[in-house]
């Protein structure tokens, strides 16, 4: 068994469940969070130390202290629409902090390091499936951000996975974990809010060329990602070598599809509103994840769409069985 591990932004919904996967295999945890988006009830496996990534002095003592050996670094703000308002903001709270931790975390002794990047870094892709070696040349702020916290992770001779997930979805009922973003921007669970509620949900764009005309997404279902990150780090401390990998299922599902999707495990409609299109949204973002198969040995077992579907219809209805 390695050492411990700290998972930095342990609070909120991808953090919060790979903690609880990390836990279950036998490693001990530690969570650092500032709460600016977390939730206090979503740490409960393993010691919690409230506070920013990027406070150097409390980093490096929680790295000696609890004798941190891998970091699993969530904590950012994942917001494209505010990034695009506030540039300055993502540059300062992804970049800057991430610099400042990933310095700290080099000269603690720190053996591995896994991040979550994002398919963002991509921009509009000239492949679908996006090839994890595809060009970076991200189009808006937040995907700039992420970049440049690859690179300052990359540089910093410290074994590195970075895991570019795709469109993070499902919940973990039984654990009664699942998102809670505010405001919540992702399709899910605002398809399943308007199932519940009866206010229509806003198709952005109904043109593009796709099958059925509206974008298309790679959703992952969130165990899915947590065993990624198990097994990437597991990777490193068998000392293999250190990359970039993307996380999705390689297929896709458009707009209508989830929607269909939604009303067939809810068994009732959905209203919806046609709109326009969003600027800077792709047609489809689609991973090619086969070098995570090859190299981590990785298979997305809970990705199938209705599957997720029912896992965040439950944790919305608070149903734990
Ligand atoms: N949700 C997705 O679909 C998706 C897709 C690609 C990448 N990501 C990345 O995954 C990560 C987690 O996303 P999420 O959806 O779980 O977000 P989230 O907002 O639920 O979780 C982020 C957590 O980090 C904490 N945090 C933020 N800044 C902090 C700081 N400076 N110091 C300490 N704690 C801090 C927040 O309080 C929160 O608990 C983010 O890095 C995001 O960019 C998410």
């Amino acid at each position: 068994m390695g050492g411990n591990v700290l998972v930095t932004g342990g609070a909120g919904y991808i953090g919060s469940v790979t903690a609880r996967a990390f836990a279950r295999s036998g490693r001990r945890v530690v969570v650092l969070d500032d709460f600016s988006t977390g939730h206090a009830d979503n740490v409960r496996w393993g010691p919690l130390v409230t506070g920013d990534i990027a406070d150097k002095d409390l980093v490096r003592g929680l790295v000696r202290d609890a004798q941190i050996t891998a970091v699993v670094h969530f904590a950012a703000k994942a917001l494209v629409g505010e990034s695009v308002r506030d540039p300055a903001l993502y540059d300062h709270w992804n970049r800057e902090k991430t610099e400042a931790l990933v310095e700290v975390c080099a000269e603690g002794g720190v053996s591995a390091f896994v991040f979550s990047s994002t398919c963002a870094v991509y921009g509009t892709p000239d492949q679908v499936p996006i090839p994890v070696a595809h060009d970076r040349a991200p189009v808006n702020p937040y995907g700039v951000s992420k970049a440049r916290c690859e690179d300052a992770i990359a540089g910093s001779g410290m074994p590195h996975a970075l895991l570019r997930y795709f469109n993070a979805a499902g919940a973990v009922p039984a654990a009664r974990l699942g998102e809670r973003h505010d405001p919540e921007t992702h399709l899910i669970p605002l398809t399943l809010r308007a199932r519940v509620t009866g206010n229509p949900l806003t198709i952005f764009g109904t043109d593009y060329p796709t099958p059925d005309g509206t974008c298309i997404r790679d959703y992952i279902h969130v165990l899915d990602l947590a065993d990624a990150h198990l097994r990437a780090l597991a990777h490193l401390e068998a000392g293999q070598p250190s990359g970039a990998w993307n996380l999705g299922t390689g297929g896709g599902a458009s707009v209508r599809e989830v929607i269909q999707a939604v009303e067939r495990v809810t068994e009732g409609k959905v209203p919806v509103q046609e709109g326009v299109r969003r600027e800077g949204d792709p047609a489809a973002l689609v991973a090619d994840a086969r070098s995570a198969e090859r190299d981590l040995g990785w298979h997305p077992a809970h990705s199938e769409l209705d599957r997720i579907v029912a896992d965040a219809w439950a944790y919305e209805r608070g149903d734990v069985a």
